[in-house]
């Protein structure tokens, strides 16, 4: 969660050179475990298989039982481009659609090029954009949502 990526494309960090807000590990034990019980949410880790390291995680969150839908979101850092984020976000939605929600929506952020092109070549549709949403290195960065339907699911 250190790596300046992640900061920069979760708009977690305001800056090239920020520090991003890193946790103790007594907090992210009381986070993760308020996560595991949580009922709004499924937070998965993301393993590295050559090596067994943890390098991110996907989670389902802000569930609308209502309405049946949710929302998305993922980070991997230290094993980009590798074909991991693919799998989690095909795995996540297949996991979704299983349990039987209706919609998946998402934010992401103009300048985050790598993560549109695999929402979009999952299926992804961009609903709308909320412009100049992100303030990052005193420029301003629109923010598009991105939605998934059961039907549009391809598997
Ligand atoms: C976005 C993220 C999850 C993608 O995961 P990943 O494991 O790196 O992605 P993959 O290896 O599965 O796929 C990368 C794809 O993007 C393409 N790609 C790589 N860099 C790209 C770029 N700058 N612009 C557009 N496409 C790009 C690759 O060619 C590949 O496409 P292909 O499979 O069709 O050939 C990961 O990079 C990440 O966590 N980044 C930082 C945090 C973040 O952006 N989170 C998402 C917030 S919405």
């Amino acid at each position: 969660m250190a790596d300046p990526e992640v900061g920069r494309f979760t708009g977690s960090v305001h800056s090239s050179g920020a520090e991003p807000e890193l946790w103790t590990p007594e907090e992210l034990t009381t986070i993760y475990g308020d996560w595991m019980t949580a009922s709004d949410r499924i937070v998965w880790v993301i393993l590295d298989n050559d090596n067994g390291t943890v390098v991110g995680e996907a989670v389902l969150n802000r569930l609308d039982q209502d309405n049946l839908r949710c929302g998305f979101r993922l980070w991997i850092s230290g094993a980009t481009n590798r074909g991991l984020g693919t799998e989690a976000v095909r795995l996540s939605m297949g996991h979704a659609f299983a349990i039987g929600l209706h919609r998946v929506e998402l934010d992401v952020y103009d300048f985050n090029t790598r993560a549109r092109h695999i929402y979009e070549k999952l299926g992804f549709v961009l609903e709308g954009t909320k412009r100049q949403a992100l303030r990052f290195d005193d420029e301003w960065v629109d923010c598009h949502v991105m939605g998934l339907l059961a039907s549009e699911w391809r598997g």
